[in-house]
């Protein structure tokens, strides 16, 4: 069987487990604590490579760690990158990669296919993904959650892990997950075991991970939320994290249940994802009485307790934005019976999700008819500076332009192939050069747009009429020579533009 990496590389594999064990076995024969990494998606690759780079006071590795990923076709090449001495997540943190060549040299860190990595753990670190699916964007009142795929995975750790190993639930869970599903479960798991139930040391803290450039420092270097099911799994965990964080500068919180350690994950997403909608109806405003919404939001941030305020853009997407209100919404009515919803917090996700919308009737107050026009999109990742397309904003405003009937050309220089739509993406402005364009929209602030002059970005896009800057992208001289060249240009949130 072959496995294909966004990297361009492809690994073939076949599972042999009593190998596997006999190699695992051996990697562990040291007097270092074992911590195995369930997950090496995003969250789970950074952590392994901080943990594996953990050193004590004489500076000494403290662990062994084994990153646990699936042997089949979509995640294989996690595995075999990490053996490799390679990151399993496209990045632009060289420091994650020479991370990763530290620990391979070092040869403290390993990945494996194999469950029988949980029976040498010390420490298991859950870093899974649990996924809620809106059944309709537009409506995140209404969507299908189970938590069956997320009990199976965790039935492995649960049917063979020790005593006394610390279990740690990094995943975004609803709140309430586990004390009130993953306990029970592991304590009735440890009794057909035979194990000392009252060892089994569950506890919860969350990820602040922020894929980008600062990707390994937004792990050891920031603040940490966490708490256990038990002061032994609160002292544990306490213990663990401050082996790789810097907490003399980033200090831990304890919260007083895994519950609100779970719930401060996803009220702190909501918050962000709150503050993002609630600039929708102001970005449309300005624009309806011809305000540059950028000036005012300058003029509002040097009040100190209004220094957060949310700039208009593009739409919101990524993983975790789009989706951790659900998690609540679902955790208080069915965890905690209430017929109560989370209203303003699902509200704001629809508006977040329904935002590219706005940027398509902008093109199309300029270019009423789309049909057969060449749009260029310029960026299809969630975010500035990362590969990541989960859940891109971009989504929508391809397929609201292609419905038009509109032919969509795609660059960005993180994103060779744009896996939700099945499609390749040109990486370099110079093969954009050679297509011909109608419209364009700057949609994410990679470092590579920010910056580019007129004629940069007409050598880019020859032809382009139309030019839509959804992200504040474009310099003011620069929209202004645009102009002068005959090119119209329109802005999300620039009144004064449009
Ligand atoms: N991406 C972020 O920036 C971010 C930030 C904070 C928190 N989180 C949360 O962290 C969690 C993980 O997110 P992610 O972005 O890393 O997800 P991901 O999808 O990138 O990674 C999850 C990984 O788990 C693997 N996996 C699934 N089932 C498995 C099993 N039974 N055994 C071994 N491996 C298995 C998958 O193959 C995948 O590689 C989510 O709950 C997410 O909400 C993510």
């Amino acid at each position: 069987m072959i496995s294909r990496s966004p990297f361009g590389d492809s690994f073939e594999y076949s599972v042999n487990a009593t190998q596997e064990q006999e190699r695992l076995t051996q990697f562990v024969k040291n007097s270092r604590k074992t911590v195995v990494i369930q997950g090496l998606g995003f969250v789970g690759t950074a952590m392994a490579a901080a943990v594996a780079n953990a050193k004590d006071a004489s500076g000494n590795l403290i662990y062994n760690v084994i990153g646990v990923d699936l042997p089949d076709e979509a995640n294989y090449w996690k595995i075999a990158r990490v053996n490799k001495g390679l990151a399993s997540v496209v990045s632009t943190d060289t420091s994650l990669d020479a991370a990763y060549t530290t620990a391979h040299t070092n040869g403290n860190l390993t990945a494996t296919f194999s469950p029988f990595a949980y029976t040498l753990a010390d420490i298991v670190v859950i870093d899974i993904h649990l996924d809620i699916k809106k059944k309709q964007l537009g409506n995140a009142r209404e969507y299908d959650f189970t938590f069956e795929r997320y009990k199976e995975a965790i039935k492995t750790v649960a049917e063979r892990i020790t005593n006394d190993t610390l279990v740690l639930i990094e995943t975004t869970v609803p709140p309430g997950t586990t004390e009130k599903v993953l306990k029970p479960m592991f304590e009735l798991i440890g009794r057909q075991r035979g194990l000392n139930t009252s060892t089994v040391h569950l506890a919860h803290s969350y990820e602040r991970v922020m894929p980008g450039k600062e990707y390994l420092s937004s792990i050891t270097n920031f603040y940490r939320v966490y708490s256990g099911t038990d002061d032994a799994a609160k002292q544990a965990t306490r213990e663990f994290l401050s082996s790789f964080i810097n907490t003399k500068d980033f200090p831990l919180t304890e919260l007083h249940s895994t519950t609100a350690s779970e719930m401060s994950k996803v009220l702190e997403n909501s918050f962000r994802a709150m503050n993002i909608a609630f600039m929708q109806e102001w970005t449309e405003f300005a624009e309806a009485a011809g305000v540059n919404m950028f000036d005012v939001i300058q003029a509002i941030r040097v009040r100190p307790t209004h220094r957060n305020i949310m700039a208009p853009g593009f739409g919101v997407g990524g993983y975790c934005l789009t989706k951790d209100s659900l998690l609540a919404d679902w955790s208080y009515s069915t965890l905690f019976e209430s017929d109560k919803r989370l209203g303003i917090s699902l509200s704001a996700i629809d508006i977040n999700d329904m935002m590219p919308k706005h940027s398509v009737e902008m093109l199309k107050s300029a270019m009423p008819d789309l049909k057969g026009k060449h749009i260029t999109v310029l960026g299809v990742s969630y975010l500035n500076d990362v590969a990541d397309t989960r859940y891109s904003p971009a989504e929508l405003f391809y397929d609201l332009c292609t419905k038009e009937g509109a032919v969509m050309q795609l660059h960005d220089p993180l994103v060779s192939y744009w896996v939700e739509k099945a499609t390749s993406v040109h990486t370099s402005l110079d093969e954009l050069a050679r297509l011909k364009h109608d419209a364009a929209i700057f949609a994410v602030r990679h470092s590579n747009y920010l910056g580019m002059t007129a004629d940069q970005i007409l050598s880019a896009l020859p032809g382009v009429s139309l030019i839509l800057d959804a992200f504040n992208i474009i310099s003011e001289a620069t929209a202004q020579s645009l102009r002068e060249r005959g090119v119209k240009v329109l802005g999300v949130g620039k009144g004064h533009w449009n």
